[in-house]
């Protein structure tokens, strides 16, 4: 049904499939909304098992279908997209991504892209057989500030890099938990869901800490040790450190929690032999510490979608921002993190509950300090020696 467009000065119009078009699918909705202004786009219609009345800001009578295929097999021609946006719960994006790649669409799908290696190997070859593009919701990806962090790295201005330590202290309410019915957990009917602090809420940090340390690609990881735990009555884990050692001989330490006293900005740290890089993700902002002084760059955005669509129309003569391939490395972290044994329960002693109702949550003792720790030196929380995990 898609083709590939060749480049040309008429403007390209692409039809729009949104599948998913609450929860997340808020921000597509939004940037579709951009995106149809600007003439881009067309949102052709919407995919989702409940009805998406009340979403106001939905073009008057767009389409509505319970599934990809029911939208694909539609007469109407009108409905038909070249592009699908998939932002689903996790455990239904390769199957929904298989059926838009064989139906010959473009997928803009959210992330992380799917639960396992195995899956990611499934639809890195569903993307090869296609010749089609998948696009992958690390936005982080499009940021300005992390190409100058790479850019930093490679120029050699801090030396040879040894390690990135990547910190994220959240907070996360029993609301977030109790919001559908595959939030924390890692398994779902028998499917893998694997919705846990480092494959989901801090995935951005896991991803892009590995991306400026050089490993985007499933063979750039040598090996990936997960010590996780939780403090809220889940399933997966919401208080976790990951050590992974890249094929370049790089460690990368992550601590990283939703069970903090307060929300601080996530940072990755690249060290190097000379100096320090500090990339604060979330607002695009990079510290450069070296011997002489401290200098700040800030960074903004592309937006993964319209990358998409710049690519598809060969505006850009270049891969995606990014592409499933770039992935690969974030996903063996997701699989060491499925093939762990269950995370382990923080001892009662050291929790401490806040708020009420919805509201509620849980602040692990010293959770920042330790997670701190096990950046800066590549450990798990184990080889640290937090008090929850001795
Ligand atoms: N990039 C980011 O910063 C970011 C932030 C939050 C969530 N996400 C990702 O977005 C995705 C959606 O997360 P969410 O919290 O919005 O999920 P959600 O459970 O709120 O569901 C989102 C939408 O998917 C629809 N849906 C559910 N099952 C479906 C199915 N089988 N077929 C079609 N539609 C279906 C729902 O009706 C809803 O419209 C996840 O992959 C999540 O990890 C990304």
């Amino acid at each position: 049904m898609s083709t590939a467009t060749p480049p040309s000065d008429a403007p390209v119009v692409h039809t729009v499939t949104l599948v998913g078009p609450r929860g997340f699918g808020a921000t597509y909705r939004a940037r579709l909304a951009a995106l149809t202004a600007q003439g881009r786009v067309r949102l052709g219609a919407v995919v989702s098992p409940d009805d998406p009345a009340g979403l106001d800001d939905l073009p008057d009578g767009t389409p509505w279908f319970r599934t990809l295929e029911e939208n694909l097999a539609s007469e109407d021609p009108a409905v038909r997209p070249d592009v699908v946006i998939v932002s689903t719960p996790i455990h239904t994006h390769l199957p929904i991504t298989e059926v838009a790649l064989r139906a010959g669409c473009d997928v803009m799908l959210e992330k992380p892209p799917v639960p396992s290696a195995a899956d990611h190997a499934t639809l890195l070859r569903l993307v090869e057989e296609t010749g089609r593009l998948c696009q992958v919701g690390f936005q982080t990806f499009g940021s300005t500030a992390v190409a100058e962090v790479e850019r930093i790295v490679a120029s050699g201005e801090i030396g040879e890099v040894v390690s990135v330590g990547t910190v994220g202290t959240w907070t996360r309410p029993a609301s977030y938990w109790a919001r559908a019915p595959w939030a924390g957990r890692r398994v779902l009917d028998g499917v893998e869901v694997v919705d846990g602090v480092v494959t989901n809420p801090l995935a951005h940090a896991v991803a892009t800490a590995l991306r400026v340390g050089g490993v985007r690609r499933t063979d750039d990881v040598a090996e990936v040790e997960v010590d996780h735990f939780h403090a809220n009555p889940i399933e997966a884990d919401d208080t976790s450190s990951v050590r992974v050692v890249a094929t370049s001989g790089v460690t990368f330490g992550f601590g990283l929690s939703l069970c903090a006293p307060v929300r601080t900005p996530s940072r990755i740290t690249v060290y190097g032999t000379l100096g320090r890089v500090v990339l604060y993700y979330e607002t695009d902002r990079v510290e450069v510490q070296l011997p002489e002084g401290v200098r700040f760059v800030q960074g903004d955005r592309v937006p993964l979608l319209d990358d998409l669509l710049d690519v598809r129309e060969r505006r850009a003569e270049r891969e995606l921002l990014c592409s499933l391939d770039a992935t690969g490395a974030f996903t063996q972290v997701v699989e060491a993190v499925r093939s762990a044994p269950a995370p382990r329960r923080v001892p009662e002693d050291l929790v401490r509950w806040v708020g009420e109702g919805g509201d509620r949550r849980p602040v692990v003792t010293e959770v920042e300090e330790w997670c701190e720790r096990v950046a800066a030196r590549s450990q798990t929380f184990a080889a640290a020696g937090a008090p929850w995990a001795v």
